[in-house]
Order: structure tokens, then sequence, then C-alpha cells
């Protein structure tokens, strides 16, 4: 049964956006009643936590969170805090990412990255201080009314495992180690899947678990946000190959400066598109058994497969 293989008409470009939009607004309206004050102490660093929280992300994985608990029948308000903790962990991994000692990015979405305006000191330091943050939101009984406690126990446990040396600092350590050195096809695959992939997966799959999704759920879910999660990297890995600096708000070409391994440098730009539209197809059936509910994730990977930031 194919019903709900295509997205909904239903569900194209101004409903997607218009639904972007709206989860966007929820997530930065709790990030911003949550994060403390620029103006308490110390100000520097609510002030650098502020600067890359708000830094004008694009929320994708707090949006999948939403839309992973919508597939299941969930309502947004469950899942915003989770949500909004997740962004908080991508906040901070992009702060450290950008520091001398690892990628050393003086850009990040068009403006200087953390160490460039607040130093090193506390652009590790905000960074530390997000992270921190992120678990501190996860074990708020206030903010998750309704949900079982043993439950969210355990979603906070999927979440610091994704965060941790497994899979996305994990991932992080053998994609420096392997600067500069020959990298096949399932090494890159690996380093990308632990980098980005995971917290993707989790992104998802969390915010369904907080509104009730079964096994059967989860594992499409879960092979949803793998598809999505590799092609999402190749689209990353195409952009800045091509990509317009504008719309990027950094230089292209910055991988290959740095000879990093990436999917249009051992596939061609060619056949990478084409993977990417192969995971896109094998994410969208994934959600073949979901309802309407699910059309946000289908239309998410599409859009995700086309964007051009
Ligand atoms: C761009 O996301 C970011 C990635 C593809 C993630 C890369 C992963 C890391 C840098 C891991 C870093 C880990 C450590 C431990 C330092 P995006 O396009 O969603 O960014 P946006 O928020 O700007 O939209
Ligand atoms: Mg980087």
């Amino acid at each position: 049964v194919k019903a709900h293989r295509d997205i909904s008409p239903g569900f194209g470009g101004p409903a997607l956006k218009a639904y972007l939009n709206a989860k966007t607004a929820k997530v930065n309206a709790f990030l911003d009643s949550y994060l403390p004050e620029e103006t308490r102490a110390p100000e520097t660093l609510h002030r650098a936590m502020r600067y890359s929280v708000f830094a004008g992300g694009k929320r994708i994985r707090p949006i999948f969170t939403v839309a992973g608990a919508e597939a299941v029948g969930g309502c947004e308000d469950r899942v915003i805090p989770l949500a909004a903790a997740i962004e908080l962990i991508h906040a901070y991994s992009l702060i450290h990412d950008d520091l001398p000692a690892l990628d050393d990015d003086d850009y990040r979405r068009g403006r200087l990255s953390s160490h460039k305006v607040f130093g090193e000191a506390i652009a590790i330091l905000a960074g530390d201080a997000l992270l921190t943050k992120a678990f501190e939101l996860l074990a708020d009984r206030r903010h998750f009314d309704g949900v079982d406690p043993a439950l969210l126990l355990d979603v906070a446990k999927q979440v610091g495992h994704t965060a941790g040396s497994t899979c996305m600092v994990g991932g992080q350590v053998v994609d420096l180690e392997s600067e500069g050195k020959e990298v096949d096809l399932p090494l890159l695959e690996y380093i990308h899947v632990n980098k980005t992939g995971n917290l993707i997966v989790t992104s998802v799959t969390s915010g369904a678990r907080l509104c009730g999704a079964n096994a059967g759920h989860l594992r499409r879910l879960t092979r949803y946000g793998e598809c999505v999660g590799l092609m999402f990297q190749i689209t990353d890995d195409i952009l800045d190959v091509e990509g317009a600096r504008d719309a990027m708000g950094k230089e292209a070409g910055a991988d290959q400066i740095r000879g990093k391994a990436t999917f249009p440098g051992l596939l061609g730009v060619s056949e990478s598109r084409e993977r990417a539209a192969e995971l896109t197809e094998r994410a969208i059936e994934s959600l073949q058994d979901f309802g309407r509910e699910a059309d946000p994730l289908r239309a998410l990977a599409a859009y995700l497969r086309d964007r051009d930031r």
C-alpha cells in the first residue's frame, strides 16, 4: 500500500515554509525564555551563549523533533523543551567545531565565529555551558508535564549517548584524525553518521518517544533519520563545493582547502547528487505506513535535498 508515499499536494512549498516558520518561532521563544539574560552575570558568558544560539541557524533538528512527535500523533507543546535541548547541543558543537584547535573557522552563518568575537576561552566555556544547560533542561520535570519520568530519563540518556564519545564527539575525533589522509567511502560515511547523522536520528525519534511511539514507529523513524542524516551531509558537502557565499554565510571550498574528504571529492558532484536523491526517496519510503501526520517529515526530506544553505 503506497497511499502515503508521496507528499500530499496540500503540503507543498508554502505550507512547508509556514510550518518551518511556526516551529522555529516556538523553539526560539522557548530558548529565549530559558537561557539566562545577557545582563545576568557573568555577562560575557551569557552574551556568548546567546550570540551562538540566536545566530540564524535553520533549527532543523528541533523541527525534526516536533515533526517526529507529530508523525505519531503527538503535539508540539510536549516536545518543544526537548527540541530546544537538542538545539543547545548543536549550538555548542558548532562553537567548538570552529575553534582554532578544530576547524579554525572565522565565520559561521555569515557572522564571526564565537572565538573571534569573545576570544577562545569564552568560546570554549560558552560551549560547555550550552551543553550542560541542555541536560539541566532535560532533567527539569517542570518542562515535561505529563511525561513518565522513567521515559524522560531514558530519552535524556539517548540524547547523552548521541552527543558523546561513541557518536558525535567520536565522529569529530575520527574526522580530525583523518585530515590529510586517504579516506574511503565507508570511513567517510562512518564520520558523518557519527558527527551528524545520529543527532538527526535522535532528534526525530526522541520527540516521537515522548509522544508514545511504539517499536514499529521507532524502527521506521530511525530509518528515516538515517537516510535524511546522510543525505543532509552529502548536500552539505555539495554546497561546500558549489554553494554561493551569500546563501552559505561563508566561502565555499573550505573542505578542499583543508584537505577534507567529501562525498563530491570521492564520488564527483553528479553521483553525490544521485545518492542524495536516492536517500531522500528511501527516507520518504520508510514513512509509508504513516498517515498525513508524517507529511512534514516527508516534505522536510525533499526540502533538505534541495536546500541552498
Ligand atoms: C551544520 O548543520 C552542521 C553540521 C552538518 C554538523 C557538523 C558536526 C559537527 C561540527 C560536530 C562537532 C562536534 C564537536 C564535538 C565539536 P546545520 O546546517 O543544521 O547548521 P545551522 O544550525 O547553521 O543551520
Ligand atoms: Mg566545521
